[in-house]
This record gives C-alpha cells, structure tokens and sequence, in this order.
C-alpha cells in the first residue's frame, strides 16, 4: 500500500477484503447502493472538519474525547424513547467529565450507523443447526434460522433511513433544549447503596449544580447549554456502503465520507495490504484505529503513514483495547514507536475484557473494565503521553449485560435484562457511575 499511488472511492475493490458478506445478486446489490448514493448525505463536511479541528485539540491534552454506544445497534431501538436514553447518558457523563477533567468534552456516539458486525467466526451452531452468524442489522437477521442469516441488500438501505431517522432526531434533541439534561436534577443516583461512594457522588453532582447555576447566571444561558455538539460514528466495516457514502468535496479540494463524521478501523479489518486501509487512505475524515495486542509497532507507524501522510493533527485516533493487566507488555512500546507522529490516543477497556459466565453467558467486568483504564492512564503517564478520550460500549436502558458497579449485578442477574445483539453494554447506572470514576482518576486536582 502506499500513499502516492492514484485513489478512487472503489480501488480498494483491488484489494484483499475482511469480513465482507457474499452477497447472492449482486445486480440488487448494485441498485441498492446507487439508490443511497444519490440520496443526501448524513453530515455536512463543515461538521466533519471541525471535529478534525477538536480531535487535534484533544491530542495536545486540551479537550476530551467521549465515544460511546451500542456495541451494535438495531433498526427496532430506532425510536424516541431508545434514542433519549442513549443521548441523555453521554450527556450526563461528559458533564461529569468535563468538570473532572477541566476540559470541553467532545461527544461522539457509536450511533446513527453502527449496524455492520465484524465476527470471529463465519458461522455458529444453534440448537444442534449451523448457520451463518449475525453480522449485523445492515447484512443479515439477528433471528437464528438459514433463511433470516442470508445477507439481504435491501438491509443497507433501510440501515440508511434508520441512520437517517437517528440523526434526525439526534439533532433535534441537541439543538432544541433536551441539552438541559446536563442538569444533575434529572440524575438518578438510587443505584449507589453503598454510603460513602453515595455521598462522594452526591457531593461532586451538587459540586456541577453549583457551577451550572453560575454560569447560567451569567448569562448566554441558551447557547451554552440548551445546546450541544454531538457527532456520529461507527465502524467503517461494510466497504460497498462506505463507498456510496464518499462523495468529492470541491471546495475542499477532496473526497469525503459523508455518513458520519469520523469511522473507525476495526481490530480484524486494519491489515496494511487490505481493502480497509485502501478505501480510508482516501477520504478527509478524521479516523479511529483500533490497536490491540496484536498491532505491531511498525506495522502501526506504517498504517499511519499512508493514512495520515501530511501528519496532520486530529486526523488519527489511536483506540487501545489490551484488555485488563495487558496494556503494559504491548502499549508503553507503541508509544514509543510513534513519537512524533501526530496522534490522539483514546482508551476503549471494553474490546479486550470480553468474559463468559459459567452458564455460557457473553460478559464484561466492571472492574476490569476501570482496571484497564487505570493501567492505561498510568503507562501514558509514565510516558509522558496524553490521553485524549475514551471508547464505551454502553446505553441509557437498565439492561443486565455487564456485571458488577455499584448497582452490584451479578452473574445470575444477566438474564434479567440482556438485549444485546453483539457485546455486553455499560447500563445507565454503570455508565454513570463509570464517568464519575474516570473523572477522579483523571482530575487534575482533588474535586
Ligand atoms: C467494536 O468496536 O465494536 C469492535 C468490534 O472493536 P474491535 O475492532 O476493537 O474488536
Ligand atoms: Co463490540
């Protein structure tokens, strides 16, 4: 791969592709992506520069990047109540953040398009039956049967309009007042029994009361918090899709993709030869590049250049997912590696703490997942690196999916309350409570 070879929105046709689906008609194919080709875009690139702009920022040390969302979404979870509840969490949490951190938060969803799944195997057995597995809403069902698993190209455009009517939706919210969430009032702490963590929490919302009630008083009140930033992502998995996305951008003398703001590079999908790193080396969009145990230093510096050859601030996220107690063999060497390149290094402590129950149950630990946070935090302080964000897979509902947190959910529990298609969520609870943790673990004083 290199950087000065000719692009176009299809040469990574020429490549080996990851994790694609074998479509059958491919003619249905072929007509579904030029329907949502010449349908409108999603974002404005104006919206996709400026992030680039704030993501530089948070690389320097001086804003802080929340990405969170569902491991994958669902086209049934696209309605009000579903779409407030993720919203309303990562705004309570980046206020917690911001006012633990000192720092603008920079709000990112894993929403409005996060419906491709890569997998580690092609298929699964159920109920005695093999049948391919669930790659997400956009390719196939989630229902178990041969039939429902087939991947059918009409999902790529209902994904658009459920990506669409996401978004739309989103917008509303974020510039219409519901931004007013930010306030500790409509917080629900009844999950923390235990006293003493009770009171610290208590203590640091009525702490932001206090603060928002300040600035309120002076002045500019709708335009500082009645409204927010919020932008999308997702994995950019399903390169035929992302391809119908990318349109030229004259006046910014380039191609863009236009269904999100930023996308990230799976784990499975970042080979330096592959189709992935093709199409991605060409578009403006500022990037996520999952690195894990097995990303080797110079093969990461390699990916970089030919993804960001003008080294330019912002336009590459490094996303660390070790796993709990594995950070400090592999990531003190990638820092080393890329000094001088420009990057934000994020932590996403969900991908490398995937757990099973006894009773076969798909988990994460609460205190593994803090405890790979912490580990981070201190390799990159030993390094003399900043960290500029942090990655969850989580949601505003009181699923049942990862155990432990305050609210003390246990193995058993999981069955009570477990939705996800794809991997365990943070619940509201835990997601909360998570932000707050963070936040004293990253503070810059005592607060
Ligand atoms: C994800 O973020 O949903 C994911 C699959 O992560 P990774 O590529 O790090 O395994
Ligand atoms: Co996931």
């Amino acid at each position: 791969m290199s950087s000065s070879k000719p692009w176009q929105p299809d040469s990574w046709r020429q490549y080996p592709s990851m994790q694609q689906p074998r479509y059958e008609n491919e003619a249905a194919l072929d007509a579904v992506l030029a329907d949502v080709k010449a349908m409108p875009p999603l974002v404005f690139v104006g919206e996709v520069e400026r992030l680039k702009q704030q993501l530089a920022k948070a690389g320097a040390g001086e804003s802080f990047i929340l990405q969170g969302g569902d491991c994958a979404e669902r086209f049934q979870d696209c309605n009000r109540e579903a779409i407030t509840q993720k919203l309303k969490i990562m705004l309570q949490m980046s206020v917690v953040l911001c006012y633990g951190l000192r720092k603008p938060i920079i709000r990112i969803g894993r929403i409005a398009g996060q419906y491709a799944k890569p997998r580690s195997a092609d298929t699964e057995t159920i109920n005695g039956e093999v049948i391919p597995v669930y790659r997400g809403d956009i390719i196939n069902s989630f229902e178990s049967s041969i039939e429902a698993r087939r991947p059918d190209p009409q999902r790529i455009k209902q994904a658009y309009f459920h990506s669409i009517a996401t978004l739309n939706y989103i917008r509303a919210l974020t510039k219409g007042g519901f931004a007013d969430l930010h306030h500790p009032q409509s917080w629900d702490l009844k999950f923390v029994s235990n006293a003493p963590k009770k009171a610290e929490y208590e203590r640091i919302m009525s702490n932001i009361q206090d603060a928002i009630v300040f600035m309120e008083s002076l002045g500019s009140r709708e335009e500082k918090l009645g409204s927010v930033e919020f932008y999308t992502s997702h994995e950019g998995l399903l390169l035929p899709l992302e391809q119908a996305m990318t349109q030229y951008v004259p006046e910014y003398g380039g191609y863009y993709n236009l269904g999100a703001h930023t996308l990230w590079i799976g784990d499975r999908t970042r080979q330096l030869d592959g189709a992935h790193i093709e199409y991605f080396r060409g578009i403006g969009n500022p990037l996520g590049l999952k690195v894990g145990p097995s990303s080797d230093p110079r093969t990461i510096i390699a990916i970089c250049e030919v993804l960001n050859p003008k080294r330019e601030p912002g336009k590459i996220t490094l996303i660390s997912r070790y796993g709990n107690g594995k950070a400090a063999s592999h990531l003190p060497q990638l820092i080393e590696a890329m000094r001088g390149i420009p990057v934000v290094w994020s932590i996403d402590p969900m991908h490398g703490n995937a757990a099973k129950t006894e009773s076969g149950i798909k988990t994460r630990n609460f205190d593994d997942i803090l405890g790979e946070v912490r580990e981070t935090l201190t390799i990159h302080k030993n390094a003399g690196s900043k960290v500029g964000g942090i990655h969850f897979e989580m949601t505003g509902d009181d699923v049942t999916e990862c155990i432990g947190g305050s609210a003390g959910i246990t193995a058993e529990q999981l069955a009570n309350h477990y939705e996800t298609y794809c991997d365990p969520r943070l619940n509201y609870s835990q997601s909360l409570e998570m932000a707050f943790l963070v936040s004293q673990m990253m503070a810059p004083s005592v607060i």
